[in-house]
């Protein structure tokens, strides 16, 4: 089975009216490509950039969602806001939600649900910490972030979403994982999914997160269960991104 690529920039709490005129402005200029690319900026900036990539090919993410539909949740966002803006994407239980802002497996799973609800495409990051990793717990972590989404709306609801393996040991750490340990967790997570639906574990994309570079992204990329990735840092230097783009083919 031929899965689409999904290249993503998770710019996360960066940029600004300014920044993004340039940055944006660069990646128009990267031409046509067979993968998906995907931008996620912060809520202020959803509008500005939907409007600038009107005419691309460009897609619209935002960066988390409450998983309420309105009312007197302060501070909050809820899915119909962004599907306003054109959102396709939603990024949920990133692990600096999960461990910043005490998002549980729980929690993450209602996000869940509420984008589904909305006819939105949730993408769901999981991934271990370093300690994990070092007691041999990555697989079960994983698989319990996946569980508790599973046991919320199903299984085959996972043909509706993206999967970004993001090791936490990773993220932000210029560390990335190597193209054998992704493959090997995302085989796993494969795996583990087929157990439940062979169509599922065939069809979902499953990202890879956590310091991808151009120098890194192409070996990434050959892996079998690779099938994109989710970029932070790299994301905000246009040239860089567009570099990890054309890897993907
Ligand atoms: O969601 C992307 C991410 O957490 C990876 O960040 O900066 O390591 O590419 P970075």
């Amino acid at each position: 089975m031929i899965r689409q690529k999904i290249v993503a920039g998770n710019w996360k709490m960066n940029g600004s009216k300014e920044s993004i005129v340039s940055l944006i402005g660069g990646l128009l200029e990267m031409g046509g490509s067979d993968s998906e690319v995907v931008i996620a900026p912060s809520f202020p900036y959803l509008s500005q950039v939907s409007e600038m990539i009107s005419d691309s090919a460009l897609v619209l993410a935002a960066q988390n969602v409450s998983n309420h539909e309105q009312g007197a949740y302060t501070g909050e966002v809820s899915v119909s806001m962004l599907n306003d803006f054109g959102v396709k994407y939603v990024l949920l239980g990133h692990s600096e939600r999960r461990s910043l802002y005490g998002e549980t497996d729980e929690q993450v799973a209602t996000k869940v649900k509420a984008v589904l609800d909305f006819g939105l495409t949730p993408m769901l990051c999981i991934g271990e910490t370093l300690e994990e990793r070092e007691s041999n717990k990555t697989f079960e972590v994983c698989q319990r972030q996946l569980q508790a989404v599973i046991d919320c709306v199903g299984v085959d609801s996972f043909e509706q979403m993206v999967i970004a393996y993001e090791p936490v040991w990773a993220i932000g750490t210029g560390l990335s994982a190597s193209a054998e340990q992704a493959q090997d967790v995302h085989q796993s997570i494969r795996s583990f999914l087929s157990t439940l639906s062979e169509s599922v574990a065939r069809k979902v994309q499953i990202l890879y997160g956590g310091s991808v570079k151009a120098s890194t992204s192409s070996a990434l990329f050959e892996m079998p269960d690779v099938d994109g990735a989710l970029v932070g840092g790299a994301s905000l230097d246009a040239k860089e991104f567009i570099a990890i783009v054309k890897t993907a083919g």
